[in-house]
């Protein structure tokens, strides 16, 4: 199989050359810097809304403000970056600003919004706002009966969904599924089966691609989701391990260093399970240690700062820095396999050989 053989992936109006979507990463984890080389090698590179007025130093004071201002330029400097290619970003409807942060991203004209942690009802309504936006809405999912309340919702303000994300129980951060659910997985390929299965009866006036993550690591293992009906795949570990990410380096080595002894999935505050590396700082959490804290951004609709046992936010803040003493690395169940920082295309060179033999 050659090259031109490798299905573009089409969200909306925007194709991409390959079918490997960047997952967003919080905080901070993938900005411009990584979102723009992604979409330069023909991936779709996504920036994380998520916190990411932390970049300004007037953060605490300016909170919302400052997410939605620094938003608006990241995004439009990946696109000024991307050469062309596909730039999305991913807002999480568990974000308190959740609502103004979409309205920058259309202000802007991303390119596709991804967004998960809670169903994005009101997606449609607001891309209704912008007359003429071009921005495709792409929901991220971890279950078919999640994806068909979205399409009915969406049916009645006249939107057909421009794809959906289905992250499976392998991914890394916030899961959307319980702890029960994770004792016991489901098996990503499966489904994917039943997804496609209840997205059917919604596909009459056109194709809903279906992009899957959670573990997805090596180009045949693209291959495989491929030949199973995924239009595509969203990965976000491998993406850590570049040297265009934009965390700071001992957050890489921390991937680098990790085993499999050391991948753990915590209680987060948000409300949710979220899969991380086991460092002293969960450790401390597990048996109990709490950091109180005055809440000081107002980040997660679902957090409580009278009964959390620490600032997620600030915890990913630091983790983003570096200081992974007071905070922790979110992680895919695949970061024990890797082993070396690589630049963006030479990953995009490995996982497209990689599909071109396993096709
Ligand atoms: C460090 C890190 C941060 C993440 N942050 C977010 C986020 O802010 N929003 C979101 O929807 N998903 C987030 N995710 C999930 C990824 O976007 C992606 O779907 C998932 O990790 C894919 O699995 P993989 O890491 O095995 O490739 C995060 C994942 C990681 C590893």
């Amino acid at each position: 199989m050659n090259e031109q053989k490798i299905p573009q992936l089409k969200l909306g109006e925007h194709v991409a050359r390959f079918p490997i979507v960047q997952g967003g990463m919080g905080v901070g984890v993938s900005l411009s810097g990584l979102a723009s080389a992604v979409a330069r090698c023909g991936g779709v590179g996504v920036v994380a809304a998520a916190g990411i007025g932390f970049l300004r130093s007037d953060y605490a004071k300016l909170k919302h403000q400052a997410n939605l201002e620094v938003l608006k330029e990241e995004l439009t400097k990946a696109k000024a970056n991307a050469q062309g290619g596909v730039i999305g970003v991913n807002i999480m409807v568990a974000l308190v600003d959740f609502e103004q942060l979409v309205r920058g991203a259309l202000e802007v004209g991303v390119d596709v919004i991804f967004s998960g942690a809670g169903l994005p009802l009101s997606l449609p309504k607001i891309k209704q706002e912008f007359a003429e936006s071009k921005t495709a809405l792409v929901p991220i999912v971890s279950s078919p009966r999640a994806a068909v309340i979205i399409c009915k919702k969406w049916q009645r303000l006249g939107y057909v969904p421009d794809g959906f994300v289905l992250e499976g129980p392998k991914a890394g951060g916030h899961l959307g599924f319980s702890e029960e659910e994770l004792k016991n997985p489901p098996d990503l390929v499966e489904l994917l089966r039943q997804l496609k299965q209840a997205i059917a009866p919604f596909e009459e006036q056109r194709d809903i691609p279906v992009i899957v993550a959670g573990g997805v690591y090596t180009g045949k293992d693209i291959a495989k989701m491929l030949k199973n009906g995924a239009a595509g795949v969203q990965m976000a570990t491998r993406f850590v391990a570049t040297k265009e990410c934009d965390a700071d380096d001992k957050f890489k080595q921390a991937y680098l260093k990790a085993t499999k002894k050391d991948i753990t999935l915590i209680k987060s505050p948000v409300g949710l399970p979220g899969r991380a590396i086991k460092n002293k700082f969960i450790e401390d959490v597990t048996k109990g240690k709490k950091t109180p804290f005055s809440c000081p951004y107002h980040c997660i609709k679902t957090c409580d700062p009278a009964t959390a046992p620490y600032c997620i936010s600030l915890a990913l803040i630091n983790a983003q820095k570096g200081r992974l003493d007071k905070g922790f690395a979110f992680a895919g169940s695949n970061v024990e396999r890797v082993d070396k920082i690589v630049s963006v295309q030479e990953l995009f060179d490995e996982l497209v050989e990689e599909l071109k033999q396993a096709f």
